[in-house]
């Protein structure tokens, strides 16, 4: 399987995104697996600190291990939001290709001092893993909040993105550019749609020249991510649209066999559902409307 750092850079030349996301069981590895090898992309799979507690640090390495040989697919595991040297390094002993060192909530020369201790230590323990780096506000949890953050509060400039990567040595990094985590409750009946300050992408990528990813993807409107694409983003984290699909589905799938007690056959209708929302994902990301979005950026800079 190529490897991650080789695949950003031909996702930057190709004008794509990698899909990553989040699971916090085998229904939701199942259905992003399963979309990915329905496409036949490259996917990232996602386990924050939380999620990698409950699976199993080394439990989550095992199977996707198991799933990347069975399938074939290009899967590739990142420990998403570590806010720990010591949850980073059990990751990255576990294989991992990739840590999402989060310290974004500290003030930023400490967020500085300490990222780059730990792209030292994560590659001296395993030397091809990439270390992604977080600056700015975007929040909080992957779930249906009742009150969303001011995202204009914490925006990423470029300038600061700049001197955080040239300081830490990171691989990877997170801005905050009109993206937050989790989604309104109006969100997720459609209603209302994150947007991204693309402006800010192409400044930030223009000013640090490494892979950009973008948290907090979940109820992001289309063109937005399109648009963001374009600018310079090459991994987009979806979570909470996963999670909504995973409750919706399960309940309905309930509801419908009330006194079945198989698993085996109440969670296939929400893999399906699940795999849905991987699947619309995942084809913007990889393409769809992507041609069209840089024709019109390129005749508007014209
Ligand atoms: O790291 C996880 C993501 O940033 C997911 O954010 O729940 O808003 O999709 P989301
Ligand atoms: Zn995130």
């Amino acid at each position: 399987m190529q490897g991650l750092r080789d695949l950003l850079q031909q996702t930057q030349q190709r004008g794509v995104a990698i899909g990553h996301f989040n699971i916090s069981d085998l229904v939701l590895l199942k259905a992003v697996v399963a979309a990915a090898r329905e496409l036949d992309v490259p996917v990232i799979v996602g386990a924050s600190q939380g999620e990698r507690d409950f699976m199993g640090v080394h439990e989550i390495a095992a199977l996707v291990k198991s799933l990347r040989e069975e399938s074939g697919v290009s899967i590739f595991l990142n420990a998403d939001h570590t806010h720990s040297l010591a949850k980073a390094e059990e990751a990255a002993k576990a294989g991992f290709d990739a840590v999402v060192f989060d310290l974004s909530a500290l003030p930023i020369e400490e967020n500085v001092r300490q990222t780059k201790e730990a792209v030292v230590a994560l590659k001296a323990i395993h030397p091809p893993i990439l270390i992604e780096g977080e600056i700015g506000d975007i929040g909080t949890g992957s779930e249906i909040h009742e009150t969303m953050i001011d995202v204009s509060k914490g925006l990423t400039t470029p300038e600061e993105a700049k001197q955080f990567v040239a300081a830490t040595g990171i691989d990877i990094l997170a801005p905050a550019v009109g993206n937050m985590h989790g989604m309104s409750a109006s969100m997720v009946r459609g209603e209302a749609r994150k947007h991204l300050d693309i402006e800010r992408i192409a400044e930030i990528k223009k000013a640090t020249r490494v892979p950009l990813t973008l948290h907090g993807g979940s109820g992001t409107e289309g063109d937005d991510f399109r648009k963001a694409i374009a600018a310079g983003i090459n991994i987009v984290h979806i979570n909470t649209e996963l999670r909504v699909a995973w409750r919706e589905s399960l309940e309905a799938s309930l509801g419908k066999q009330p006194g079945e007690v198989v698993p085996y056959k109440i969670l296939p209708p929400v893999i399906e559902a699940v795999k849905e929302v991987v699947l619309s994902r995942l084809r913007l990301f990889n393409g769809e409307g992507l041609a069209a979005q840089r024709v019109e950026l390129e005749s508007a800079a014209e």
